[in-house]
């Protein structure tokens, strides 16, 4: 009879969003069967010296999609297999619809993941105007395990919903148990930006970030924030990059809304001033919205993270060549927006905030797996390391270190916005559904298609949280005695 082979992850800290203890972790299969100690297994993962963390869960990620008249580069399996070398087992991707069939454009999706990708994946889908076959159209991607839906207050012309549009999704969101994503951005006023620095012929790259200041976020964020509480909905906001976007949310969250905050690793630690590069490429690598923020808005985001008014650091990858990014040479409005991270957001937010002491190492748990994991209702099948969760581990090394270079990336883009930057704490072994995918220092990727489709079901708890104190508290009439009422002309 055979039966199934079982791994130990032997003499490592287990370190969870709530507590660090020392324990050995046997996996039998695809899950984790026991924590103990002195387990026994078939084979054994040595972890001594380091952490056993549930993998990373990245949110936000836009593999091969097709956006700003190109398709960003980076595949899913070049990007799943980045993400499982630098310790991240699961990616939630924006299915991009261009029409109203949302259930061909979440098929497309399915069926270039499901072919390519070595790391488990789900997807939120995006709204992207307004109608009745839209409207039907939601119940039935909730149906397929999609339990999120995203929102562009930017891209005028292109992505870009109204707030009429915005509080008519909302609503539906309220009635399916979804969760609403918005890119927070006042789509309008930098329309009207660009093409003031465009008519003074400020060209370049450092016209996109003229064009998107913080106040046009913050003002953008505020408004998601209102019309989610009208429609009676939490509201998470995806890439908030600034101290006015995280001010709206701390305001609300302080007031009882259930209103969630996603800082990028890249807003937390690259600067505004790489868009006043003087080589072009340089610059425009680093095109993305919103732009890089100065130091005054990083430390916002950090103190956000330690505070908890942040739950979530994701890359929001959406990585082209330096070819693509070439489209816009004459014209910055023309560069496809976007940067990579995948690969490196585990040891740059290890380095950056746990060994400067910004973060604990639950804290990072929380922000990089634990959270997310509840927010989109995956927990504690990911996000935990608990019996019976997926044994998505990764066992992540304090001591090793690298230096980030394009040239010895899994992602296949010419360069990475992190060139240069020194990390320590990378994988020793990333196991994704109990199967060791990555062990540094080996370097064959795994089987592409490998990775599975990950539903999630709605109504998480704080939606239900929500509906129900939006349902105590709903405006209701007044009852009248009618003999007491004046009678009518
Ligand atoms: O510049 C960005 N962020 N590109 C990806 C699409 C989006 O707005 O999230
Ligand atoms: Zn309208
Ligand atoms: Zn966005
Ligand atoms: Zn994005």
């Amino acid at each position: 009879m055979s039966r199934t082979r079982s791994i130990v992850i032997k003499g490592g800290t287990i370190v969870a969003a709530d507590r660090s203890y020392e324990a050995d972790v046997l996996i039998e299969g695809e899950t984790i069967a026991a924590i103990g100690e002195n387990l026994t297994g078939d084979s054994v993962l040595d972890a001594s010296g380091a952490y056993v963390m549930p993998g990373g869960i990245d949110p936000h990620t836009h593999l091969e999609m097709p956006f700003m008249g190109t398709t960003a580069a980076e595949t899913w399996e070049s990007g799943t297999f980045a993400a499982l070398s630098g310790g991240t087992t699961m990616v939630v991707d924006f299915v991009i619809p261009d029409s109203e069939n949302l259930i061909g454009a979440l098929d497309a999706w399915e069926a270039r993941a499901s072919r390519q990708a070595s790391a488990d994946y789900s997807f939120h889908m995006c709204v992207t105007g307004w109608s009745e076959p839209i409207f039907e159209a939601m119940e039935a991607v909730v149906a397929r395990g999609v339990n999120s839906f995203k929102h562009f207050m930017a891209y005028k012309g292109a992505l870009m919903v109204d707030d009429d549009q915005m509080f008519a999704s909302f609503q539906r969101c309220a009635a399916l148990g979804a969760l609403p994503l918005v890119h927070a951005e006042n789509g309008d006023i930098v329309a009207a930006l660009q093409q003031k620095y465009l008519n003074e012929g400020i060209r370049g790259p450092e016209a996109h970030a003229y064009s998107r200041p913080p106040e046009v976020e913050g003002e953008a964020v505020n408004r998601a924030i209102m019309i989610a509480d009208a429609a009676g909905v939490p509201v998470y906001i995806v890439h908030v990059s600034c101290e006015p976007a995280h001010e709206a949310i701390r305001r609300a969250r302080q007031k009882g809304m259930r209103v969630y905050g996603e800082p990028l690793v890249q807003h937390l630690t690259l600067d505004e001033a790489v868009y006043q590069h003087p080589d072009w490429d340089h610059a425009a690598q680093r095109v993305m919205s919103p732009p890089f923020r100065d130091k005054r808005h990083q430390d916002s985001l950090w103190a956000g993270l330690s505070a908890g008014s942040l739950q979530v650091v994701a890359t929001d990858h959406c990585a082209f060549s330096t070819a693509q990014k070439r489209m816009g040479l004459s014209d910055f409005t023309r560069i496809p927006n976007g940067t990579g991270g995948l690969e490196d957001r585990l040891p740059v937010l290890w380095t950056s905030g746990v060994e400067t002491g910004r973060l604990t190492p639950n804290e990072f748990v929380a922000v990089t797996s634990t959270n997310i994991a509840r927010i989109l209702n995956l927990y504690p099948r990911k996000g935990a390391i608990q019996p019976g969760a997926d044994a998505d581990i990764v066992v992540l090394d304090p001591k090793a270190g690298k230096t980030i270079r394009a040239s010895t990336q899994k992602s296949i883009i010419d360069y990475n916005v992190f060139e240069g930057v020194e990390v320590r704490g990378l994988p020793r072994f990333t196991l994704s559904r109990g199967e060791v995918v990555y062990c540094a220092g080996r370097n064959e990727a795994p089987r592409p298609g490998r990775g599975r489709f990950i539903p999630r079901p709605a109504f998480a708890p704080a939606h239900r949280a929500l509906s129900t104190w939006k349902a105590l508290v709903a405006p209701r009439a007044v009852s009248r005695d009618p003999a007491r009422m004046p009678i009518g002309v």
